[in-house]
């Protein structure tokens, strides 16, 4: 296996950080996760924009510009001579004294780690998974935005331990107001009587590119669709309901705590929306 650090690659043991890295210190970095099929990534300008993003938002410039970001990740997936992939790249702010002023650090740290990727088991995706609403609520935009894709994961840390000790595989967060938000590493969507809902972005999570991908398929093949302030009371009376992620694409969600969404498995809508996002995925990668 290889590792980029710092634009070399190298094995994993050779890959180590200073204990002084403020990503390690205070969770101060960025960081995406991409999927590559056949070789491809997919939707690599969209994550390498919401990367840009990302940075922008806690003041960081990136070691990088975008040519060199994407070259190092096809370089990374080469060294590993990966074609069906996860990558994830994580950039810190950097190795400094301690101290919470990023000038203490001179320059951002910047991995890439690969590994073989094939999907989840398949019998996931026709059994769909167990999802609850935990009681930790998401940090709204006025705190750590959660457009914000950083490496001060701890806000979803509490949650996903909630809902595993509920023995749920995924949490979903409200905001303040008792908004439906986000699941703790995914997007939510609910079907009720044929139409797709989505939180609205104005409720603080973050805009996943799967989710942003869902909505363009939802678009093309008809499926009226709303993004909007919902509540655990329309989860709980939802027809359908699935999650999105890059590694997971579309997972279908059988139950809400205790209560199962709709017939209790993947509802036509999902199956339909899960097919033409992998009909995407085919003809962008032309895997
Ligand atoms: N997580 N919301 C949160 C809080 C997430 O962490 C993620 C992704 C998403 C979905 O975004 P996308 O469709 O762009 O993957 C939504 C990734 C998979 C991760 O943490 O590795």
């Amino acid at each position: 296996m290889r590792i980029f650090l710092n634009a070399k690659l190298v094995p994993p043991h050779r890959a180590v950080l200073s204990v002084y890295d403020h990503g390690f210190l205070y969770g101060d970095g960025i960081y995406e996760t991409f999927r590559s099929y056949g070789g491809v990534i997919f939707r690599l300008d969209q994550h390498l924009s919401r990367l840009q993003h990302s940075a922008r938002l806690i003041h960081l410039k990136l070691p990088y510009g975008l040519a060199k970001l994407r070259t190092s990740l096809y370089q990374t997936l080469a060294a590993n001579r990966l074609s069906n992939a996860t990558l994830r790249m994580t950039i810190s702010r950097g190795v400094g004294e301690l101290g919470l002023d990023p000038d203490l650090c001179a320059r951002p740290t910047i991995v890439i780690t690969a590994r073989v990727f094939n999907g989840y088991p398949k019998a996931l995706y026709n059994r769909g998974v167990a999802a609850t609403v935990v009681s930790i609520r998401r940090l709204g935009s006025d705190t750590l935005d959660p457009r914000i894709k950083s490496t001060n994961f701890l806000n979803n840390i509490l949650a996903k331990i909630e809902a595993k000790r509920a023995g749920a595989d995924e949490g979903l967060m409200l905001n303040r107001e008792g908004y439906l938000t986000e699941g703790t590493i995914s997007n939510l969507f609910l079907v009720k009587k044929s139409r797709l809902y989505t939180p609205s972005p104005q409720v603080g999570l973050l805009e996943g590119i799967t989710r942003q991908v869902v909505l363009e398929l939802a678009g093309t093949m008809g499926i009226p669709t709303e993004e909007g302030f919902l509540t655990p009371k329309d989860l709980l009376r939802a027809d359908e309901c699935f999650l999105t992620n890059t590694s997971m694409e579309i997972m279908p969600v059988r139950k809400i705590g205790k209560v199962p969404i709709g017939h209790g498995k993947p509802g036509p809508i999902t199956l339909e929306l899960r097919k033409a996002f992998r009909g995407l995925v085919r003809q962008e990668c032309r895997t």
